[in-house]
């Protein structure tokens, strides 16, 4: 385990950082690279570790994929030229690996078992081994298809309609990506829109789908297209130095690149809402995914209510809008949010826990929690808990701190972020 000691307490953000690429449209280049015909070529992937399992468990498929740091190539040939892996297929911390997968290996004519570290044993898989029960996938795992390790039978699928009860873009994506190689005509229909990276790049390897309201519809025997993918900067990852400059006095930061697709903005919306100074200069360009600057100070900041439709744009950035909520006047209400609860790790817990160790003054609620602001910050020891987003929120803190804070299993940034350390110092002038 590493211990990180924070010693950058009160240190404005200056200068200019450009994040790594999106995590979300990394794991699905490589995933529909590898299911696609011919060769496709991946500018700007996301080296971090969920990543790096989504390759693995491809190459254990046998596909054969080149990576050098954030360039990838893909070398597909379709389905069927997918082949039944040796050992079990490791998918580390990654949930959008799993998943994705599942709608993936439910339709080849094959057996496969997938599996994952002590965090995704406890997730839970029926929201997707249910709907993929019902297009006639075999999916074996603890208690009945919820837990890991997962088996995934040789079965043929068909199409279904299915509601979806939880707003999720990785179990609508697992359900297109069987969809695909279903008989018929896939239906997803979605309580509230989710990040679209799915529908997006079934587009850019030639495939069709259409939305209709809340109603995402594919045909199945599509044949993919092998192609080129530049994946833009996560705003998940700009998400915490947009909240460190929007917090800590005297900041004034640029981040490049950083993906604008309007499913994901939800922080951008929480920032302006609080009264932060930002300025996006949006890029003119043709690209699948919209992508631009944010420029971004430190500005006077009020509590506002965080609920409903926009939860889905901004659930991996809760954690550290709970850090910005504490330097906020007035109360910050996070609401219908219980899938926290179901991530790397019980999210509303482990925010509510460690933010209290700096002395914090927030409360966990059955769906959410309550910030009270505008609270100082005091020093101390805290643990990722291994949750990448965790670490990272925590690290942010520590720049309002009065005394050092002990970051454990701060190794947990490189799930999302390798070079997460090295773009916070450098923003500080360390
Ligand atoms: C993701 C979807 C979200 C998100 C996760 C990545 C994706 O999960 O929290 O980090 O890439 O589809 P859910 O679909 O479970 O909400």
């Amino acid at each position: 385990m590493s211990v990180k000691t924070l010693l950058i307490n009160r240190t404005s953000l200056e200068g200019q950082v450009q994040v790594p690429g999106d995590k979300s449209i990394s794991h699905r280049a490589v995933m529909f690279g590898s299911i696609a015909n011919g060769i496709t070529t991946i500018e700007n992937f996301l080296p971090g570790e969920d990543c790096l399992s989504t390759i693995s468990c491809f190459r254990q498929l046998g596909v054969d994929i080149v990576q050098n740091g954030s360039d990838v190539t893909v070398v597909g040939s379709g389905t069927e030229g997918l082949h039944q892996p040796e050992d079990t297929l490791y998918v580390g911390n990654s949930g959008t690996t799993i998943r994705l997968m599942m709608g993936i290996l439910s339709g080849l004519s094959f057996t496969s078992t997938l599996e994952g570290d002590e965090s995704i044993a406890k997730r839970p898989m029926t929201r997707v081994t249910l709907p993929l029960g019902k297009m006639g996938a075999s999916i074996i795992g603890r208690n009945n298809g919820e837990f890991t390790p997962l088996t995934v039978e040789d079965q043929k699928l068909h199409g279904i309609t299915y509601e979806l009860p939880v707003a999720s873009a990785q179990v609508k994506s697992a359900i297109l990506l069987a969809g695909l190689q279903a008989e018929g005509e896939t239906n997803v229909i979605e309580p509230v829109k989710t990040r679209d990276h799915t529908e997006r790049m079934i587009k850019q390897f030639g495939g069709e789908f259409v939305r209709e309201g809340d109603t995402v519809r594919i045909t199945g025997g599509q044949i993919l297209k092998g192609t080129h993918i530049n994946v833009p900067g996560d705003i998940s990852s700009a998400a915490f130095f947009l909240v460190a400059a929007a917090i800590v006095p005297g900041s004034d930061i640029i981040l490049r690149n950083v993906g604008l697709n309007p499913t994901r903005t939800g922080i951008i919306d929480v920032l302006k809402a609080m009264g932060a100074d930002l300025v996006i200069e949006p890029y003119d360009s043709e690209s699948a995914e919209p992508a631009g600057d944010i420029r971004i100070k430190y500005s006077k900041l009020k509590g506002i209510i965080v609920e409903g439709d926009l939860i889905p744009r901004l659930i991996d950035e809760i954690p550290v809008i709970a850090l910005l909520a504490t330097q906020a006047q007035g109360n910050t209400v996070i609401k219908d949010a219980s899938e926290l609860k179901v991530k790397e790790t019980n999210r509303i817990d482990t925010v509510v826990n460690e933010l209290k160790k700096l002395g914090a003054n927030i409360e966990a609620t059955d769906d959410g929690m309550i910030i009270h602001g505008q609270q100082s910050l005091d020093g101390g020891t805290v643990s990722a808990h291994g949750d990448h987003r965790i670490g990272m929120m925590l690290s942010i803190a520590a720049l309002l701190c009065k005394k050092d804070v002990r970051l454990e299993q701060s190794e947990a940034v490189a799930v999302s972020y390798p070079g997460f350390f090295d773009d916070l110092y450098s923003l500080v002038g360390k």
